[in-house]
């Protein structure tokens, strides 16, 4: 398969040919944690990097290495490595790329646990974090310093949606010397291609859209193939150890097939949902790149290809009418992770971003009457029929 074909058809095809699989149109699962070698004579030359082949499946597998060429191929990028989770791609890359001294400078808002490994993990072993608001690119400039490694942020932002202007910081990050880390999980490749605005590396939660049914944990990284050869013998093999499982690789293969047209619904449904809660008589903000309203609209019509399905919304009332609507859902789970099939609600203040404490989170910009919706695939007039019970008053729901 070439690049000049379209999108949905690498997600489907690319890398694979039935015809060298015993005629298998669905890719094999290798369930294997190690393999053979012909002689002696040859796994040393597999081991010296002198001969292609697979060793162990904590370096590499087939299935794996399938899953990591669509994912790069889709993304723009040289290579692609699958990891056990989202975070397990954050630390691989981390601990691959820092050593003490070094500074990383990254945006405001962060995801909870991405702030906890930054501020808990990585600042014990001698490493600064440098918070700056990078909705302003020049806000950069003046924070680079010569011990400025890697910048990092998320473009929407979880989960607040802030933008993040992927050429303009990169092009101050390179200046100083930097590489830019770009998580594309709100994304996915089908909205942004952050390596073709000058990111470095591209990571995912796989967890979410990429897998997208929500029932597995995943994570990929992709970029230049000798900085993710490394972020997998060193981040990977040796630091973390968090290497995916071949059925997970199975199942996001099959995830990927559908991705685009899951995205082309998911944002669909999520403008109507946006559109119809900004004109809802309870809800004081909605915060999502669709809305002519939204601080950063230019910027999202010019990166993204669509303005996705995610959305940030607070109420009139507050936290307690935040709860209270959420405990008056009767459809749309009270769940975190984003990106599935179901519809789900969940609070950052009080779960994914938890790991900020209050002071933090005022200064990080996540309010705490903030209610984060991932817009689901369900037919929307359900979706806009549960939000509606839930945020009338409690004399006049619709049902008890
Ligand atoms: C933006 C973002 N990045 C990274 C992660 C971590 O991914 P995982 O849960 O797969 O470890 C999450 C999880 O919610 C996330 O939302």
């Amino acid at each position: 398969m070439t690049q000049s074909q379209g999108f949905a058809t690498r997600a489907i095809h690319l890398g694979y040919n039935p015809m060298e699989h015993e005629g298998a149109l669905t890719p094999p699962l290798h369930l294997t944690s190690t393999f053979a070698f012909e002689t002696a004579e040859a796994g040393g030359e597999i081991f010296a990097g002198d001969r292609p082949g697979h060793i162990y499946s904590r370096i590499s597998n087939p299935t794996l290495d399938l899953l990591e060429r669509r994912v790069a191929d889709l993304e723009g990028a040289e290579a692609g490595l699958a990891l056990a989770s989202g975070m397990g791609a954050i630390t691989a890359i981390f601990w691959t790329l820092l050593s003490p001294g070094d500074e990383v400078i990254v945006d405001k808002t962060l995801y909870g646990c991405t702030f906890a490994f930054m501020h808990h993990g990585l600042r014990k072993f001698g490493i600064t974090i440098t918070h700056v608001d990078l909705t302003n690119p020049d806000n950069l400039t003046a924070a680079m310093t010569e011990r400025t490694r890697l910048v990092y942020f998320e473009t929407p932002a979880n989960p607040n949606m802030r933008l993040v202007d992927i050429s303009a910081v990169a092009a101050i990050a390179h200046a100083g010397g930097a590489q830019v880390v770009v998580d594309n999980t709100y994304a996915t490749p089908y909205l942004t291609t952050p390596i073709a605005l000058g990111a470095d590396l591209v990571l995912h939660s796989a967890t979410k859209y990429l897998g997208g049914h929500g029932d597995l944990v995943a994570g990929v990284v992709v970029g230049r193939a000798e900085a993710v050869s490394e972020i997998r013998l060193v981040g990977m093999k040796d630091m973390t150890g968090a290497v995916m499982a071949p059925f997970n690789a199975m199942l996001i293969l099959r995830g990927l097939k559908t991705l685009a047209l899951r995205m082309e619904r998911h944002c669909a449904s999520a403008r109507v949902v946006a559109e119809w809660l900004e004109a809802h008589p309870e809800v004081a903000k909605v915060h999502y790149p669709g809305l002519a309203g939204f601080g950063q609209y230019a910027l999202a019509r010019r990166q993204m290809a669509l303005p996705g399905a995610m959305i940030a919304f607070e109420l009139k009332g507050g936290l307690e009418a935040g709860r209270r609507m959420m405990n008056g859902l009767r459809m749309i789970a009270r769940a975190v992770s984003l990106g599935d099939a179901e519809t789900l609600i969940q609070h950052p203040a009080s779960m994914t971003h938890s790991t900020y404490t209050p002071e933090e989170r005022a200064k990080h910009g996540i309010g705490d009457g903030l209610i984060r919706l991932s817009v689901g695939l369900e037919d929307v007039a359900d979706i806009l029929n549960d939000l509606d019970d839930a945020l009338a008053p409690p004399h006049v729901m619709r049902s008890a």
